[in-house]
């Protein structure tokens, strides 16, 4: 498949530097009313996306191998208006956010956050709420804790809070809760938006103060690894590691943030597609994803706000 014509310059640095340009990016899908896309799980077995969206309570699935594929529905969630994060916290068993959620305000209706189950190892999806999130306004990205397999964490972006949720148990208890994870601000601010363990700590993005970092999980000071300038409507949004340990990030208003860290442990940003000004190609990137099987795994997805399905080629960049 063709990717949009694009400089695409590689410079081999001394060192683990990877330093990019612009990777070759291609649209696969275009929603033609502009639904919001807000979250990525990629299926273990088919390599097909399960995706979220802000404006609507249904689960979709989109085929990346497909041509002109279109959204799917998988299931619409009860009592809800829109969905976030989603997570594979079990092979092919996902973690969906339901909530009644006011676009305006940025803010879920009191007592209607539920962590759902989606199941689908025998077929057909099977869904049941696994647990509640009373005390919460807006919980945003999910991810899985390593060798934890019925341990998710969920991201609080009004509280400031990372979650840690049993979904065999429905228990809920703050892993953390910090002002470097708070937006500092009433909503519509968001705070931590996505949040990812890896190496022991856990790495974050915070939306209205612009950074990404990470905190001990075992405790401790929350670090700063990056940091964008401030400008309207710009601010991190969900990202996924790869295997050599570097972060992705969705990055609004039109981009993909790198990060990595060099062999003194210094992190490095850099552009790795789009333009962090704001793009032609990117509407408002949300969250992103590796493709799992059929030689995609070097394919990243990124969803965006303005309905966009984007497969970004990063199999140039050496590891
Ligand atoms: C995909 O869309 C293009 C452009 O509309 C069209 O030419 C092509 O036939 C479509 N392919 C399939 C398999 O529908
Ligand atoms: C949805 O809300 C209705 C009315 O409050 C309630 O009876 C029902 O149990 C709710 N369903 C779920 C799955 O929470
Ligand atoms: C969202 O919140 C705003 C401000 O409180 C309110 O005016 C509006 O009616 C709400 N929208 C919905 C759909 O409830
Ligand atoms: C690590 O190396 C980079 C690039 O040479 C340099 O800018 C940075 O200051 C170094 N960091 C430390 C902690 O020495
Ligand atoms: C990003 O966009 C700005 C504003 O249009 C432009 O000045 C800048 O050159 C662009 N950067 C890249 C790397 O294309």
């Amino acid at each position: 498949m063709l990717f949009a014509p694009t400089i695409h310059l590689l410079l081999a640095l001394a060192g683990s530097a990877v330093a990019v340009a612009n990777l070759p990016t291609q649209i696969l899908y275009q929603s033609p009313i502009g639904l919001f896309l807000e979250n990525i799980a990629v299926r273990p077995s088919s390599g097909k996306l399960l995706l979220t969206s802000v404006l609507s309570p249904t689960l979709h699935t989109f085929d990346t191998a497909a041509e002109n594929a279109t959204l799917d529905e998988v299931y619409t969630f009860p009592n809800a208006t829109a969905l976030t994060g989603i997570t594979e916290y079990r092979p092919d068993v996902y973690a969906v956010v339901a909530s009644e959620l006011n676009v305006s305000t940025i803010s879920a209706a009191p007592g209607s956050i539920a962590i759902w189950s989606v199941d689908f190892t025998s077929g057909a999806p099977i869904p049941k709420i696994a647990a509640r999130l009373p005390r919460s306004t807006l919980t945003n990205g999910l991810s899985t804790a390593p060798g934890r397999p019925d341990i998710v964490l969920a991201a609080d972006s009004d509280l400031g809070a990372a979650y840690e949720i049993n979904m065999h148990t429905g228990a809920v208890r703050v892993l953390i809760q910090n002002a470097a994870l708070a937006p500092g601000a009433p909503p519509p601010a968001l705070g931590i938006n996505g949040l990812h363990p890896h190496g022991g700590s856990l790495y974050f993005t915070n939306s209205a103060l612009n950074t990404f970092g990470r905190v001990p999980l075992s405790g401790g000071a929350p670090e700063v690894l990056g940091s964008l300038p401030p400008a309207a409507g710009s601010g991190y949004d969900d990202f996924t590691f790869d295997a050599e340990g570097r972060a992705w990030v969705a990055t609004h208003p039109g981009s993909v943030q790198l990060f990595y860290a060099l062999k003194n442990g210094t992190w490095v940003q850099e552009t790795a597609a789009g333009n962090v000004t704001g793009s032609t190609v990117f509407q408002g990137p949300t969250s992103a994803a590796f493709g799992r099987c059929g030689g995609k795994e070097k394919i990243l997805y990124v969803t965006t706000a303005g309905g966009q399905v984007i497969a970004v080629d990063t199999s140039s960049i050496k590891n």
